[in-house]
């Protein structure tokens, strides 16, 4: 999907039934992975509606928050003043996007790819982080089609351990698996109603 179908996406869901796309608060995995991380310098690409830069500023951590979907960073923006804090938003390509700083942490959630600029985006993710700075990727796994959990349904752009730990490389990575997410308690949306979804996670180090 492009920006301009990401950015329908967002406008519907805004005039639906529940308002937003995603869920309000990140997958507890990401809430649970950063909690004992100190707060420094954060960026999530591939924000959308803002949940995980969200939760990241009322915890400390100085966001910003980049989505290549302006309505999405509308929303964002909206959501965040909401919650009374701050996030530094960004409409931008994240594949072709470039910092002009270093980050104590870069998180990206369910953001799907063709593997080639997948392997781009992450490779260049690492080089972004501050010494002993985090990247924490999460999306769904290959094997969530089989197991009917809720989301993308091409094996083409979905994760695998194999496939992000190859990317990251050995020396970099602190954790790299499959991980089974109770979609009731744990909604990536307001649309999971239930049943079980299978997500990858990488944690990886400068
Ligand atoms: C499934 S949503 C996830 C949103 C958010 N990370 C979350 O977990 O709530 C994927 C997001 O990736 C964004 N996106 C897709 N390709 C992108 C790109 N090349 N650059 C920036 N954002 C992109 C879309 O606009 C969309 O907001």
């Amino acid at each position: 999907m492009d920006a301009h179908e990401w950015d329908i996406r967002y406008r519907q869901a805004r005039d639906g039934q529940d308002a937003r796309l995603w869920s309000a608060l990140p997958a507890k995995l990401v809430q649970d992975t950063v909690a004992p991380w100190k707060p420094g310098r954060a960026l999530d690409l591939a924000t959308g509606d803002g949940r995980n830069a969200i939760w990241l500023a009322g915890r400390g951590w100085n966001v910003t928050g980049l989505d290549f979907s302006a309505e999405a960073i509308t929303q964002a923006a909206e959501h965040a003043t909401a919650s009374g804090v701050d996030v530094d938003w960004l409409v931008a390509d994240a594949t072709t996007w470039q910092p002009g700083e270093r980050f104590d942490l870069v998180t990206v959630m369910y953001l799907h790819l063709p593997e080639a600029l997948l392997r781009t985006l992450f490779t260049r993710a690492l080089d972004w982080l501050a010494p002993g700075g985090h990247l924490l990727v999460l999306g769904h796994d290959r094997a969530n089609i089989a197991a009917g959990g809720h989301g993308p349904g091409n094996p083409d752009i979905l994760y695998t351990p194999e496939l992000l730990s190859s990317i990251a490389g050995p020396e970099h990575i602190l954790r790299c698996e499959t991980v089974s997410r109770d979609v009731a308690a744990d909604p990536e949306s307001p649309a999971d109603t239930g049943g079980v979804a299978l997500d990858t996670i990488l944690v990886a180090t400068a």
